[in-house]
């Protein structure tokens, strides 16, 4: 019953909407008729008082003429030459005739075709005769409709006869009829061409743009992997609705891709609980004797030379914290630009070094670059040009000419040294990382097409306008889809970049895969929300028994504190917070001398000008705040401007009742999880960007926008009163999320996903 019914409802709608259109064609017809004939009535009028005029007038022209000579003649009774007379001129043109009459109405002369005795003229006569006065009327006689003309003739005392002049008048009939057929003949050609136009426009602007939203719609809600051959409606009228069509139509892909993958992983029970030791285990399962090799530019470990001793230290990294896990459990070869001052003198004759470097897992492979090629490279083109570009944090993209160049350089030479390090290596698996190897991709897969080639995005995917700025988007586009696999951190940054290569290269789109094929080579685009390594026991390990130093200690004392950790980087909404700070001091005094807020900071990318400006203005806002609400010795913000370990970071998480995440804009923020994994004691608030990545999974922090200096001033106050059911309660949900999608799932995710594209 339910599956008839559905045709039944079409052919009823396909019934309505054709009775429909049949309606708009008869009433645009009825308009133009109506037109036409208004304006025919009109004309007709018109035309007939201007020949009848005209006819008028000629007659009493002829009429005066023949006065002339009739009158002496009709006095001598010269009968004979009035019947000349008569007769000459009634053979000229249009003359139905003419006739002479005494003052009885009696003929005295007529040409031939005026009927003798006709009652209508010999009326006219008399009346003209009575009234001394010429006038005329118009008459049918048998030879047709006739205008007939009377003036009086007089002798020296009165009327005596009268002269009738007869003109045919059966033209103007014939004239006005013409012109009525002239204009229905017009309205039927007019009223035949505006249906057409009115189908037509019907069919092209409404029904098949239409048609194709419907399609489309439909491809979606079928699940069908082809992409749709009809294109989405261009113009201006259905734009709005196809613009919205679209967006549903994401929206299905999307969730269509979602229930794909969740189906997915229930099968391959890529289920919780994901540790060091499954993923290693998963990995080794399906890669099936395949080579492993990450490429970054930050290496996990930086050895340093000062004062003749060679140290090493784990930067203050992102991308180094989540990669780091998945070497170590699953090993292969890491290849990063050797950047310490160390580096050089602990790598073997291949430049490799196995790290850790106090317990080996996997292979260090360096690159050596010039100074000059890390200031186009690395300075320039990713750190001036690409980080803001993709940020959108208010700071202008740089795009010099010679860093472009250093950046194609220096792809290059890590091509050189992939290519090298693959060159015995069947089917390798290369994993990419960030925005300074956008043209790694193809480089590599131009070379060594059985590569399986993943590339991570690390940082935020703008919008197409704001990409749209960069001189060598396309170059970067196409590199980046020399890889098969691209990761994002949400889905917002694929649907950005996939609509952005839509705009600016030839390719074929997919939006049911999510993915985009250029030159026969297909690249899927997924979401890959990257962690952090949160198990049940590796975070409660790490700092556990570790000591702060005495810097720190004032820590202990106060009633209240609050913690911010970053790199020193203008998107991270440092000086936004630090206003929030000041006006959370201003508003809520009673705070003061009772709360501390810590922020911890590294210096980072300081060769930059923005950066160093950026680094004095962090300066002067603390030393402001610091000296306005100094009391005894005070202070409320402790400044910690240097590089710390993890351990110490997790042993000061542990001592904070309040993070701070403030990101202006950000790809995921890893600061805002490991709080949340370092609070065992599952107390503790998080305040978060809703502009961070990290905003999309932890809905239970306190999401402030961070440009609004009231707001976040609010939500310090809101940690600090939190009640502690209210934490615990938040936090253990945000702490089974993290510990459920851990960066060994997200490896074992991203791993599992290339391999099932080569
Ligand atoms: O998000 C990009 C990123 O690579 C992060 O992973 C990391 O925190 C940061 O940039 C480090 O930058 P750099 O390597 O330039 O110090």
């Amino acid at each position: 019953m339910r599956y008839n019914s559905i045709p039944f409802v079409c052919r009823y709608t396909a019934k309505k909407t054709m009775k429909r259109i049949i309606g708009s064609i008869l009433f645009v017809i009825l308009v133009a008729s109506l037109i036409t004939v208004t304006f025919t009535v009109n004309q007709v009028n018109q035309e007939e008082k201007s020949l009848q005029t005209d006819l008028q007038y000629r007659s009493t022209l002829v009429a005066d003429s023949l006065r002339e000579s009739v009158e002496p003649n009709f006095i001598n009774k010269s009968n004979t030459y009035l019947q000349n007379v008569v007769e000459r001129f009634a053979t000229k043109e249009r003359f139905a005739g003419l006739a002479i009459y005494d003052n009885k109405t009696a003929t005295v002369a007529a040409s031939a075709a005026i009927p003798p005795n006709d009652k209508q003229i010999t009326t006219i006569v008399s009346e003209v005769m009575d009234a001394d006065k010429a006038n005329g009327d118009f008459v049918t006689l048998p030879s047709g409709k006739v205008y007939i003309f009377a003036l009086p003739l007089h002798d020296t005392k009165s009327v005596v006869g009268a002269l009738m002049v007869a003109q045919n008048a059966s033209y103007i009939d014939s004239r006005l009829f013409a012109i009525w057929r002239n204009n229905v003949i017009r309205l039927f050609t007019q009223a035949f061409l505006l249906s057409l136009a009115v189908l037509m426009v019907l069919q092209w602007v409404i029904y098949e743009p239409v048609r194709a939203l419907v399609f489309s719609l439909k491809a979606v809600r079928n699940s069908s992997s082809e992409p749709s051959e009809r294109k989405l409606p261009n113009n201006p009228f259905l734009r709005p609705l196809a613009v919205e069509v679209e967006n549903v139509r994401r929206s299905l892909s999307e969730a269509n891709v979602r229930a794909q993958v969740e189906a997915r992983l229930r099968l391959e029970k890529l289920d919780t609980p994901w540790t060091a030791e499954r993923l290693s285990e998963f990995v080794k399962d399906i890669v099936k004797g395949r080579k492993i090799y990450t490429i970054s530019n930050r290496e996990p470990y930086i050895h340093t030379k000062e004062n003749g001793i060679t140290q090493y230290h784990v930067p203050a990294s992102g991308l180094a914290t989540a990669i780091e896990p998945m070497m170590h459990a699953c090993g292969g070869t890491w290849i990063a630009h050797g950047s310490g001052s160390g580096d050089r003198e602990v790598v073997d004759a291949h430049d490799r070094i196995r790290v850790p470097p106090d317990d080996p897992k996997y292979t260090l492979r360096r690159v050596w670059l010039t100074e000059k090629e890390e200031n186009g490279y690395y300075y320039g083109f990713a750190n001036e040009g690409l980080w803001p570009l993709c940020h959108i944090a208010h700071t202008r993209p740089m795009f010099r000419k010679e860093d472009w160049e250093a950046y194609k350089a220096v792809n290059g030479k890590f091509a050189e040294v992939v290519l090298s390090e693959i060159k015995d290596v069947h089917r390798p698996i290369l994993f990419i990382q960030d925005y300074h190897f956008a043209l790694l991709p193809r480089m590599v897969k131009r070379a060594r097409p059985d590569a399986t080639i993943g590339l991570f995005w690390h940082i935020p995917w703008p919008n197409w306008e704001s990409f749209s700025v960069c001189p060598y988007r396309k170059e970067l586009l196409d590199g980046m889809l020399g890889s098969d696999l691209l990761g994002f951190h949400t889905q917002l940054h694929c649907n950005n970049f996939v609509d952005t290569v839509g705009k600016e290269l030839e390719s074929l789109i997919d939006w049911q895969q999510f993915a985009v094929v250029r030159g026969g080579h297909m690249t899927t685009v997924k979401p890959f929300p990257i962690s952090i390594a949160f198990t049940d026991t590796s975070v409660a390990a790490r700092g556990e028994g570790y000591t702060l130093g005495k810097e720190f200690d004032v820590m202990k004392s106060m009633p209240h504190v609050a913690i911010g950790v970053d790199r020193l980087d203008y998107t991270k909404g440092i000086l936004e917070r630090l206003q929030a700070i000041d006006l959370f001091l201003e508003t809520y005094p009673a705070y003061r001398t009772k709360t501390l807020f810590v922020q911890i900071a590294a210096p980072s990318r300081t060769k930059i000008k923005q950066y160093k400006e950026f680094e004095h203005e962090v300066d002067a806002a603390v030393s402001r705040i610091n000296k306005k609400y100094q009391s005894g010795s005070w202070q409320p913000i402790l400044f910690s401007k240097r590089l710390h370990t993890h351990e110490e970071i997790d042993a000061l998480y542990r001592e904070s009742d309040v993070c701070l995440v403030t990101s202006l804009h950000d790809g995921m923020n890893l600061v805002a999880k490991e709080y949340i994994a370092s609070h065992r004691d599952e107390k503790g608030v998080l305040i978060l960007s809703q502009f961070a990545g990290a905003s999309r999974e932890l809905r239970d922090a306190l999401i402030v926008n961070p440009y609004n200096i009231a707001e976040v001033s609010d939500a310090i106050r809101e940690g600090f009163e939190m009640l502690q059911s209210d934490q615990t309660r938040r936090m253990r949900k945000m702490r089974s999320l993290v510990k459920e999608y851990n960066v060994y799932r997200w490896s074992a995710e991203f791993l599992r996903s290339m391999i099932k594209l080569s």
